[in-house]
């Protein structure tokens, strides 16, 4: 969405037309929130903007069909190295020599991922964060493999959808995750423990801190399964972390298919 309103030819992959149809008529729906606003006194302008914005954007199930047209490719599909390296490789296959790799995983190691292709040098993490088009930062991540002309042309891809990027090393949770996800374990823990309630917690985050959510209605809006990914990731690389342990009430949602607000409940529900 944000690539295609600033202009960029987009096409939107995923494993099936019916996803694909609920992805657009959600891009359509943030298209008119974000229009909205930025078109406030100029209707006709705002509706000339989604439309040039959809016309950028086309969609298809078939990732290695239209490869061959790519200058990046964003891969943002589940958190799991195994499934990732396998499409990475299958790209690399059949993308051009000079298309540049980025990975969107929230904790995965790019290096790992960069070594399923042959263009460790054109491969990169290239991190946004939920809601896309409200949330300004994208974090870039440069493997000791990546050239500079690859990191250069992510940061200025990143400023050409009008974001602010910054930089650091392939390490667990880049700098947001590694400091959010166990501050929001952390609040699992404290409600699991019982010292207080998940709503007086997110109260108190709110209104304490100045966060926007608290961590449950966070948690909720990730998603509790990618938050499980990331953890149970984390907990097998540091298994003695205790800021990293797997948390049984999390698991247990996860078990349940409570993924939050996708599902429509999680730690809360929705509707
Ligand atoms: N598309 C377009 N616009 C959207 C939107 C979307 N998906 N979601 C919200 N907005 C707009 C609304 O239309 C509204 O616009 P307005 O000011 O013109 O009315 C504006 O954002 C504010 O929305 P709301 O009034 O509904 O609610 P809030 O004031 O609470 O803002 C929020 C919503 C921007 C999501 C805010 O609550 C927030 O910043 N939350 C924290 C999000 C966060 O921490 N994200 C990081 C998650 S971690 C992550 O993504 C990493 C991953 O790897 C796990």
């Amino acid at each position: 969405q944000v690539a295609a309103a600033s202009g960029h030819t987009v096409v939107l992959v995923d494993q099936s037309d019916e996803i694909l149809k609920k992805s657009t008529k959600g891009i359509e729906e943030s298209l008119k929130r974000v229009t909205k606003k930025k078109f406030a006194d100029k209707p006709e302008a705002g509706a000339e903007f989604i439309e040039k914005t959809l016309k950028n954007l086309t969609t298809s199930t078939d990732a290695v069909a239209v490869v061959h047209s790519t200058d990046l490719v964003i891969e943002a599909i589940v958190e799991n190295q195994e499934i990732k390296n396998e499409l990475f490789k299958r790209l690399d296959k059949f993308a051009p020599e000079h298309t540049i790799f980025a990975s969107n995983t929230s904790s995965l190691q790019i290096t790992q991922l960069a070594n399923s292709t042959t263009r460790q040098d054109r491969f990169g993490g290239l991190h946004f964060f939920n809601p896309v088009p409200m949330m300004k930062l994208v974090e870039v991540i440069k493997t000791p493999m990546t050239s500079q002309k690859t990191f250069e042309s992510l940061v200025d891809f990143s400023k050409a959808v009008g974001k602010s990027p910054v930089s650091c090393k392939d390490t667990p949770g880049f700098i947001v995750n590694r400091l959010l996800v166990p501050y929001m374990m952390e609040a699992v823990r404290l409600f699991e423990r019982g010292d207080a309630s998940k709503e007086d917690i997110d109260v108190a985050m709110k209104l304490g801190a100045g966060y926007p959510m608290g961590p449950f209605e966070l948690l909720d809006y990730v998603g509790l399964d990618t938050s499980k990914y990331i953890i149970d990731g984390w907990h097998s690389l540091e298994p003695n972390n205790p800021l990293f342990a797997p948390s049984p009430l999390l698991n247990q949602l996860v078990e349940e298919k409570k993924l939050g607000k996708k599902t429509g409940e999680g730690f809360y529900k929705y509707k």
